[in-house]
C-alpha cells in the first residue's frame, strides 16, 4: 500500500468501545463522541453501536454528526451565531450554550422548532485537571463556561441540563473521583433542579489499567443522588491505541547523529506533537541499538517526529509506524509545504484492509484558490 496512510484498526478501536458500552451499562452514563478528536466518519458504523451520538464544537461538526453518525447529537460551541442556531435546531437533541448572554439570546430561537432541541449550559467549575496550560479549561481568565452561580440559578426555568469539561487526560481515578465529589458539593441544588448533565471527555477510562468498576459505581451514584441522565463525552478514550501513521523511509542523513527523513510530517500530519512539545512513540523502537532521529520533510527545522532504535540499520523505503495517531490527529492534518496527505485505512472486524479515502494533487489545489 502506497505510504504514508493512517491505519485504523477495528478489532482495536472494538476494545474501547466495549468498555464504553460497560459503562452505559454498568454506570447508567451515555456516551457520545467528541468530534473535536476524531471524525473519520467511515468508522461510525461501528461506533455508532456503541455510542449514543456525538458531540460537536461547531455547526459543521453538529452537521455531520447528524448525518454520518445519527443518534443524539449535542450541539456546542463556544459562541454561535444566528444563522447557525436556525440550521442546528432543526437536528440537535441538546444545544449547550457557552454563556448567559448567547443562551438568553438565541434560547426562544432554538425552541421556534418543533420538536425543539433541549438547552443547556456551559459551567467552568474553576477546578480542574490538566498536564497543559494551553489545554487548561478552567486556567485563569479561561472563557469556556458559566463561573457565575447565581447567574446560572436565574437563567435555570430556561434549560434543561449542564455540561462541564474539566478533565484533560486524566489517568487518576481518585482524582475524577474527588473532583466529581467537589461538582456534587457545589452544584447539587442546581443539579436536583435538572434532568442531564454532561461531564464532557478527558477521562481515560478505556485504559488497561482504569479501574472502570469503581467508575461505574461512581458515576451511577452521582446520576441516581441528582436523578437525572449523566453523559460522557469521550474523544481520545474512544480511540486510543488503534491507529497508526504509517510512514516510509526516503533518506538517511547524518549531523552528528543520524537522520531517518520519512514520507510524512509532524507539522502536517501529526501536528499536536508540535503544540504540546510531545515526542511521537514509533513502533519497535528501542528493541536494537541502531538509533535514529525520525523526521518529518517538510522544511520545518524541528519537524521531528523523535527518537527510535530498532535492531537493523534503516534503510531507504523501509516502514516507520507512528503509534496512536487518530485522536486530534486526523482532524488536525494539512497542506503545509504541500506534503501528500496520507491516505485512510481501516482494517475492518473481519481482518480485511480497505483505503477509504486517498488525496491527491487536486484536493491541494482546491483546499485554497
Ligand atoms: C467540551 C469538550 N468535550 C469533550 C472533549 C473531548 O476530550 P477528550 O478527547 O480528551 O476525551 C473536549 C476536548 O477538548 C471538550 O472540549
Amino acid at each position: 500500500m502506497e505510504t504514508p496512510y493512517y491505519l485504523i484498526d477495528e478489532n482495536r478501536l472494538l476494545d474501547n468501545l466495549k468498555k464504553i458500552q460497560f459503562v452505559r451499562r454498568h454506570g447508567d452514563a451515555r456516551s457520545v463522541l467528541a468530534l473535536k478528536c476524531f471524525s473519520t466518519w467511515s468508522l461510525f458504523g461501528l461506533m455508532r453501536q456503541y455510542m449514543d451520538g456525538t458531540t460537536s464544537s461547531s455547526l459543521y461538526e453538529a452537521r455531520l454528526g447528524h448525518e454520518t453518525f445519527g443518534k443524539e447529537v449535542h450541539a456546542y460551541s463556544v459562541a454561535f451565531d444566528e444563522a447557525e442556531i436556525r440550521q442546528l435546531r432543526a437536528f440537535s437533541s441538546k444545544i449547550i450554550f457557552n454563556s448567559v448572554s448567547q443562551l438568553q439570546r438565541f434560547h426562544s430561537l432554538a425552541r421556534e422548532q418543533r420538536p425543539s432541541p433541549e438547552i443547556g449550559l456551559r459551567v467552568n467549575p474553576q477546578v480542574s485537571y490538566s498536564h497543559f496550560d494551553l489545554a487548561d479549561p478552567a486556567r485563569p481568565h479561561s472563557r469556556l463556561g458559566v463561573i457565575d452561580q447565581e447567574a446560572i440559578r436565574e437563567v435555570l426555568p430556561l434549560i434543561s441540563g449542564l455540561m462541564f469539561h474539566y478533565n484533560c487526560e486524566n489517568e487518576d481515578f481518585e482524582n475524577f473521583s474527588s473532583l466529581l465529589d467537589y461538582l456534587s458539593e457545589t452544584y447539587g441544588a442546581l443539579l436536583q433542579q435538572l434532568d442531564w448533565v454532561s461531564l464532557g471527555g478527558g477521562v481515560t477510562f478505556t485504559l488497561e489499567e482504569y479501574p472502570l468498576v469503581a467508575f461505574c459505581e461512581k458515576l451511577k451514584a452521582f446520576s441516581r443522588r441528582f436523578e437525572l441522565q449523566v453523559y460522557l463525552e469521550p474523544g481520545e478514550a474512544v480511540i486510543t491505541g488503534a491507529a497508526w501513521l504509517v510512514t516510509r523511509v526516503l533518506d538517511v542523513v547524518s549531523n552528528e547523529t543520524d537522520i531517518a527523513i520519512v514520507d510524512s510530517s509532524v507539522e502536517a500530519h501529526m501536528l499536536d506533537l508540535l503544540i504540546y512539545r510531545e515526542t511521537a512513540e514509533v513502533e519497535g523502537s528501542g528493541e536494537g541499538s541502531y538509533c535514529y532521529t525520525v523526521a518529518g520533510r517538510s522544511c520545518l527545522a524541528g519537524d521531528l517526529f523523535g527518537s527510535a532504535c530498532f535492531r537493523e540499520p534503516l534503510q531507504v523505503g523501509d516502514t516507520i509506524r507512528i503509534a496512536d495517531a487518530a485522536g486530534y490527529t486526523m482532524v488536525k492534518k494539512n497542506w503545509f509545504n504541500g506534503v501528500r496527505m496520507p491516505a485512510i485505512v481501516v482494517k475492518r472486524l473481519d481482518g480485511t484492509v480497505e483505503q477509504v479515502k486517498r488525496f491527491d494533487y487536486r484536493d491541494y489545489k482546491s483546499s485554497l484558490s
